[in-house]
């Protein structure tokens, strides 16, 4: 068994079809056929059936397809660390979630540029889970989100919690309560932004299912955790409650009435000033659309959005502990709470 035996397999299986893999591999047909059967003569299984189309993976193919994809990423995302090893690159390229360029990155950027004049650096905006993916393919060498992510190649660092606040259209009559309590917003409509959602923890747990009450407030939770290891909430149905901000809620056993989803933060904080709703966003977005939005405090102190520093384990990009010095003393600037970490890079 060899490299270019499951590269052709995963390309087929992934294609379904012959002509497709061979385009995208770059071999011909014949030769892609020769390498799968030479795979499964070595194995002694058949892995995919070649009698209908399209084509289908048998039982042990999907089992073999599953497992085997996972060996070949990890061996492209070491091939290409080693890659970086050997000739680091000079540009820091930083992944971002759009909601942190509302904060502080600006000033986190320019605090690193003053320590380090002649760094360049490449920012991109690209989804929590993406970055992850990101980091492995060396696309980026940090990245700054806003969810856990447990991944053995992966080493996070919580920088902070950032409060939410509530959006108010200007004209609802709650818009100049100062202090917000979220029962109070669940009769609203609720604006969901989120695409990224809460991981769920996969060992099976048995829990007894509650009865739907009439009500928007949900029956005491059942505590089980997401992958993370943090609580997740239950809605009516005993389904866990993924979405961010609905989570939050279901924390206090509200489930508000009605909700919209958009595809993102600044289309949510569109429909708010449309009136079409309200909805939650971390406190430094609180400077969009303020003619026609009106951003308050909640009471529940604990309402927060992490804020993370994502980077490889095995390799911290050399810029990337002035970066964290530089994200510290903007918050040392701006007297924000912080606990200092450091990284545990083995390079
Ligand atoms: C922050 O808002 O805490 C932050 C955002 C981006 C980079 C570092 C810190």
């Amino acid at each position: 068994m060899d490299l270019k035996q499951l590269k052709a397999f995963i390309a087929i299986a992934d294609l379904r079809s012959f002509s497709a893999a061979a385009t995208k591999t770059g071999l011909s047909q014949p030769s892609l056929s020769r390498l799968l059967k030479q795979l499964e003569t070595d194995m002694g299984v058949e892995l995919i059936n070649r009698y209908n189309r399209p084509l289908h993976l048998t039982e042990a193919g999907a089992f073999f397809y599953d497992k085997i994809s996972a060996i070949l990423t990890e061996i492209d995302t070491v091939t290409s660390m080693t890659q970086r090893l050997s000739a680091p690159s000079s540009a820091l390229n930083i992944g971002f979630v759009p909601s942190v360029l509302y904060g502080l990155l600006p000033e986190v950027i320019a605090s690193l540029k003053q320590s380090n004049p002649d760094i360049e650096v490449n920012l991109k905006d690209i989804s929590s889970y993406q970055q992850i993916d990101a980091l492995k393919s060396g696309d980026i060498d940090v990245g700054f989100g806003r969810f856990a992510h447990q991944d053995p190649w992966i080493q996070q660092i919580l920088l902070r919690h950032e409060r939410y606040v509530v959006a108010l259209p200007k004209a609802h009559p709650l818009a100049n309560v100062r202090e917000q309590r979220l029962i109070d917003l669940a009769n609203n409509r609720l604006i969901l932004y989120h695409q990224t959602h809460l991981p769920i923890a996969t060992p099976a747990i048995t829990t007894s299912i509650p009865k739907p009450t009439s009500t928007n407030k949900l029956p005491a939770h059942t505590k089980r955790t997401n992958s993370t290891g943090q609580p997740l909430s239950f809605s009516t149905l005993n389904e866990p409650v993924t979405e961010p901000l609905l989570h939050l809620f279901a924390q206090y056993g509200i489930a508000p009435l009605m909700t919209t989803t958009v595809s993102d933060l600044q289309v949510a904080l569109g429909l708010v000033a449309a009136g079409e709703g309200v909805t939650l966003v971390p406190a430094s977005l609180q400077t969009v659309r303020t003619e026609q939005i009106s951003y308050q405090r909640l009471v529940h102190e604990n309402v927060t959005s992490p804020i993370y520093l994502h980077t490889l384990k095995d390799f911290v990009h050399p810029k990337i502990p002035d970066l964290l010095t530089a994200t510290y003393q903007v918050y040392e600037q701006r007297g924000i709470t912080y606990r200092k970490q450091k990284f545990a890079s083995k390079l």
